[in-house]
């Protein structure tokens, strides 16, 4: 079976084959052709995975999955959720949106959060939705250089590192993303 991934990313794209049984070929967004912008205009998590991966299916055929991800923190109501990339502005940066998740939340008491994943599956004309969730806490201040986006400020539950202070290895193996992959993948994997 030959299944697209709806992203550039060739690091996540080769996390998930590895993960993959033989019978099931990867391909990018390059792989197939698709070198267009597919403009993230949805309001919710789910809403904009749907629109990534029905994107591909409606304009070059193929069964496909599409990921989304955000960052939910209670005392902000679940903000900056969908908007996580671009919280602090344009041009985007890791670094504007960690200052304005710090000032935002600088007097709040409750600092818990979530990461959450959603990944939406288009096969043979149906659609699944595979959602991970990593619960945890933002820190006072940055601690550790590993990672990406809000990494460094990010306490998960019952550990006493950010996820920039973990390996990729141990970040992936309790992560949102993490877990909704070994989701997707046992899905796929029982396929007859
Ligand atoms: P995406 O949907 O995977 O592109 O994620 C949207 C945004 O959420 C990213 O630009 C990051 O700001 C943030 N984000 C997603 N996953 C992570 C993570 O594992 N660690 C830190 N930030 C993340």
């Amino acid at each position: 079976m030959r299944l697209v991934f709806a992203t550039n990313n060739l690091n996540k794209l080769k996390e998930v084959q590895e993960m993959l049984s033989d019978q099931i070929e990867l391909l990018s967004l390059k792989d197939i052709g698709c070198s267009e912008e597919i403009e993230e205009t949805a309001t919710t998590l789910e809403g904009n995975a749907k629109l990534k991966a029905d994107y591909i299916t409606e304009h070059y055929g193929y069964d496909c999955f599409a990921d989304d991800t955000g960052l939910e923190v209670d005392s902000l109501l679940g903000a900056p959720g969908v908007y996580s990339a671009r919280y602090g502005g344009e041009p985007r940066s890791a670094d504007k949106n960690i200052e304005k998740l710090l000032t935002e939340i600088e007097d709040k008491e409750d600092r818990s959060a979530q990461f959450r994943t959603i990944i939406t599956l288009n096969l043979d004309d149906k659609s699944y939705d595979f959602e991970g969730i990593c619960k945890g806490l933002i820190l006072k201040k940055r601690s550790g250089s590993k990672g990406f986006g809000y990494d460094p400020v990010f306490q998960p539950e019952g550990y006493s590192l950010s996820f920039a202070e973990m390996s990729s290895d141990e970040k992936n193996s309790i992560s949102h993303r993490g877990i909704a992959i070994q989701k997707l993948v046992q899905f796929l994997n029982n396929i007859d």
